[in-house]
């Protein structure tokens, strides 16, 4: 009989952000116990949502319902589509002076004719735990943060519980938005990463990506990343949520290939995602013990 000599696939070992968000939510759970015996309380997180986006109400019940389970105060506020500016101000002033309430997300997109800078300018920075008032996002880029941004947090705790070094490594990011991708680039350069930020502009995009040890793609076009992307051995850390046409989340790494590849691997669902609504739960636990 003829022998196969092909050589078996080697698979990225698969991040499972599922169980290390839960394994994080119970170190958090822990602490909130720890924070109520002391001081009676618990941490309060009131969520601003405007207008009827689906996938920002998704994402709002989501956080509603991962603050019950944790054992946190929760406030919703369902803001109709024609709120104007001086209404959500008002709600946002009042949620600045109400002591049960330690952190404030206002749930971005808003509708067109509302001004989102003003709105991120008013809430107040020791409530702001999006982190994306400028007075944090300063405190990051300067090395001194008060809050992490949570998506970058998460991928950070990723890296970290994962055991993967990033200390000198050659990291790219793709994507430069403010709640993504620069902050994640500040995020590995304060951890000593030597970072590329990709864009739209950028010429050579593959040539750049495949020098990459650690690829964060925040791109939001669904499987952009291809195997001849990567480096072998990359980790790649996926944080598209793209609808297909049949209304299935996928990422913008193609996985099937790039699993090939790569030595780490985020999927989508179950990487990313799980982590952020976490970094959340943990900025506002820090928002009320200070
Ligand atoms: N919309 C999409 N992601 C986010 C987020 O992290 N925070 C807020 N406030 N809005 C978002």
């Amino acid at each position: 009989m003829r022998k196969n000599t092909t050589k078996p696939k080697k698979m990225a070992k698969i991040i499972d952000g599922k169980a290390i968000s839960s394994e994080i939510r119970e170190e958090i759970a822990e602490k909130v116990r720890e924070y109520n015996a002391k001081t009676g309380k618990l941490p309060g997180l009131a969520v601003v949502i405007v207008g009827e986006n689906p996938a920002s109400q998704v994402y709002v019940r989501n956080k509603k319902k991962a603050c019950e389970q944790i054992g946190f105060n929760s406030w919703v506020y369902e803001m109709p589509e024609e709120t104007t500016q001086e209404e959500l101000n008002a709600l946002i002033d009042k949620l600045n002076d109400d002591s049960a309430v330690h952190g404030i997300l206002v749930q971005l997109p808003l509708p067109k004719h509302l001004d989102e800078e003003q709105v991120i300018l008013r809430i107040k920075p020791e409530k702001d735990v999006d982190a994306f008032h400028p007075a944090n996002v300063g405190r990051i880029t300067i090395g001194n943060p008060k809050f992490l941004p949570c998506t970058p947090a998460g991928i950070m705790e990723l890296l970290h519980r994962s055991n993967i070094e990033i200390s000198g490594k050659e990291c790219v990011v793709i994507g430069r938005s403010n709640i993504v991708g620069k902050p994640m680039a500040l995020l590995l350069l304060a951890e000593n990463g030597t970072v590329t930020v990709c864009h739209s502009k950028t010429h050579d995009l593959k040539e750049v990506c495949k020098r990459a040890d650690i690829l964060v793609v925040a791109i939001g076009k669904a499987d952009f990343v291809t195997a001849d992307m990567v480096k072998e051995g990359a980790v790649v850390i996926d944080v598209g949520m793209n609808r297909n046409a049949e209304g299935k989340l996928t990422g913008d790494v193609d996985f099937k290939s790039v699993s090939e590849v790569a030595s780490y691997i985020t999927p989508v669902p179950g990487g990313v995602g799980p982590m952020t609504i976490t970094m959340l739960l943990q900025n506002t636990l820090r928002a009320a013990e200070e």
